[in-house]
């Protein structure tokens, strides 16, 4: 359970900073208005400018909860809506998108006993340094600028009692599927071992993705990253 957030204006990356904290042994937050080191999933870096929301939840589960990003896109689909936004979908593992278009990425870090769950959220953002017209953000979205602290509330606010309903008795992958997109897309796979093409026949019950690839064999994965092909 998060109850405390601690500020800064600038860091490298905000998951090294929750580092520091490690030995209070405390469920917090950390956030900063930028950051010079941000990174993304699979060696990507994060851009960071002001104006978006960078936080990293350092979390003491009692046991290895592979669900945690899950529970924290879960959160961050919740605070969008509440901030009156639809149309929000997960994308496997665990991107945020916003009329089909990226709007937030989630990583998960272990440190010793720890997990540095990061979430990225283009909150205020009108421009990104890379032409990509799968980014997007909240502004760009719907016009309006948004109070970072606001949001961040709303953030920690919706991922304690789901964190909390995990830690219980486990949240079910139903929760996740309603939101799921990509199931019978052409999907393109990028992996360590390179990119596979296929149709994503769906998810197992620990969150793997299975993709029926070009051979017709199909395939499971647990690490990757997803495009659509067909938008
Ligand atoms: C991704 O989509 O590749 C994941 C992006 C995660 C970005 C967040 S921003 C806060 C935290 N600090 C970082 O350096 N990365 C995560």
């Amino acid at each position: 359970m998060i109850k405390k957030i601690v500020r800064f204006k600038q860091v490298g990356s905000t998951q090294d900073t929750a580092k520091h904290y490690f030995e209070q042994h405390q469920e917090i937050a950390i956030t900063a208005l930028m950051q010079t080191k941000g990174r993304g999933r699979m060696g990507r870096v994060w851009y960071s400018p002001m104006g978006g929301l960078y936080v990293s939840l350092l979390l003491f589960p009692e046991e290895r909860m592979s669900s945690i990003p899950l529970v924290a896109a879960l959160s961050v689909i919740k605070t969008l809506e509440d901030l009156g936004f639809h149309n929000l979908s997960i994308m496997w593992p665990n991107d945020i998108l916003l009329n089909k278009k990226k709007v937030c990425g989630i990583i998960s870090e272990s440190y010793k006993k720890a997990i540095i769950c990061g979430i990225g959220l283009n909150v205020n953002i009108t421009k990104f340094n890379f032409s990509s017209n799968h980014a997007t953000s909240l502004r760009i979205e719907s016009g309006r600028i948004f109070e970072l602290e606001q949001v961040l509330n709303l953030l920690i606010g919706r991922f304690n009692p789901l964190y909390n309903q995990l830690r219980k008795n486990g949240l079910k992958i139903e929760n996740f599927m309603h939101y799921m997109s990509g199931i019978g897309e052409a999907v393109s796979l990028t992996t360590n071992q390179g990119n596979i093409y296929g149709t994503v026949s769906g998810l197992d019950d620990d969150w793997s993705l299975i993709i029926r690839d070009e051979n017709g064999v199909s395939r499971k994965f647990y690490y990757g990253d997803v495009r659509c092909l067909t938008w």
